[in-house]
């Protein structure tokens, strides 16, 4: 069962799955997606999904679902993510992240499911002290949409304590961009892009005018922001490493693991990147920096490495290579 499925990170990693013979049902309720992404992971697989259009938050609903079903699993996807807008809406966060998260454990344990993979990210580690982050450094969040990602963290970690049977994978990403190389799915944002990537891919494609760098006065390589960016697909394999560890004998009941390259990359120098991937022309000014960003975030991702089997293979050229052909291929998304 993965929620949340019909997502960005969600059909990348359904693709796999099915690819790799598993036997995948979506719950998703459309609150930041479309169902045509759907669509498109079956003509890329071949395979038919089941789909739920149901709404973690609604526990009766869940319940009918499970039910229904024979899961062994779940991948815990679905979820709000703009940073900004949590600030503005903290309940609708914590509702849907935290309240819909606890339904889908109570269901979970009701049906004798205790296989989790869980969306964490890399802003349960707040402004790290040192870099590469590892999985024991400290946690903190500045805002409700990070802070929801710490709670869901301490009650799977509580989970976990009270019983051992539960095997809990907390998957922290760092940023995820690119898009699956046939061009057919990618990140769609329903508005104005909070995220880097994909505002770099519709200036490119000519839908904004100009990119605002947030800041060039960081104490980094350019003086613009460096984040860790992975390939989405590169992503969507760890999951299902992640998945295969929660199977096997030395999995923990809980266990957090890094996803991410462990290089640091600059907004400057994603631009360029961007810029030779594309052939276009990335006009930007630098503004203000953008309250609560750090200067600079990266992985060690050796856990994952030496328990999962997993590390990412993309360069950032794949990344902006695949990121411009959705683009290019889906000027206006799915729609
Ligand atoms: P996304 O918005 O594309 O996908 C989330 C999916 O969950 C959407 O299809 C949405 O409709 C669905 N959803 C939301 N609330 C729901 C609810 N109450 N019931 C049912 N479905 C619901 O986001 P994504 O980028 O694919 O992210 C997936 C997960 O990974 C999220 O939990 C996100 O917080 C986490 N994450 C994402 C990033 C990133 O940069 N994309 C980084 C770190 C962590
Ligand atoms: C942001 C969120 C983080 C979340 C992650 C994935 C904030 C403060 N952090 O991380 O909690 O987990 O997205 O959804 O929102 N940049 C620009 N111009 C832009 C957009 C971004 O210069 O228009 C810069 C940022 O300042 C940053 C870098 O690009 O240095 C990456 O930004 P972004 O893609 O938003 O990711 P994060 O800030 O790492």
């Amino acid at each position: 069962m993965v929620t949340g499925g019909s997502g960005f990170i969600g059909t990348h990693t359904c693709l796999e799955l099915i690819n790799a013979g598993v036997n995948v049902s979506i719950i998703d309720n459309f609150s930041n997606s479309v169902g045509e992404s759907l669509e498109r992971i079956e003509r890329l697989s071949g395979k038919k999904v089941s789909f739920y259009e149901v709404d973690i938050r609604n526990k009766n609903s869940l319940q009918e679902v499970f039910k229904a079903s024979d899961f062994s699993a779940v991948i815990h996807f679905a979820g709000l993510k703009a940073v900004g807008e949590s600030v503005s809406y903290p309940v609708r966060y914590y509702q849907n992240n935290v309240l819909g998260t606890l339904n889908l454990l109570d269901v979970m344990s009701q049906y004798n499911v205790r296989k989790l993979v869980f969306s964490s990210s890399a802003t349960v580690y707040g402004d790290p002290e040192t870099l590469p982050i590892k999985e024991f450094f400290p946690r903190s969040a500045t805002n409700p949409y990070g802070q929801s990602k710490l709670m869901v963290e301490h009650i799977l970690e509580d989970l976990a304590k009270a019983d051992p049977e539960w095997k809990i994978a907390c998957l922290r990403y760092f940023n995820p961009v690119g898009a699956h190389s046939s061009g057919m799915i990618g990140e769609d944002p329903q508005d104005i892009p909070n995220n880097l990537m994909p505002y770099i891919s519709q200036v490119a494609v000519g839908k904004r005018e100009k990119l605002s760098i947030f800041g060039n006065d960081y104490p980094t390589v350019d003086g613009t922001g460096v984040r860790d960016y992975i390939h989405v697909t590169d992503l969507a394999k760890g999951h299902l490493a992640a998945l295969n560890y929660l199977y096997s004998e030395q999995a923990e009941s809980f266990s957090p693991f890094n996803l991410g390259r462990g290089q640091g990359i600059s907004v400057l120098q994603l631009v360029n990147a961007f810029e030779k991937a594309s052939g276009r022309k990335i006009p930007y000014e630098v503004v203000n920096r953008r309250p609560g960003d750090i200067a600079a975030c990266y992985a060690d991702a050796q856990r994952a490495k030496q328990l999962l089997g997993w590390k990412a293979h993309l360069g950032v050229e794949d990344m902006c290579k695949d990121a411009w052909r959705w683009q290019e291929m889906n000027p206006t998304g799915y729609k």
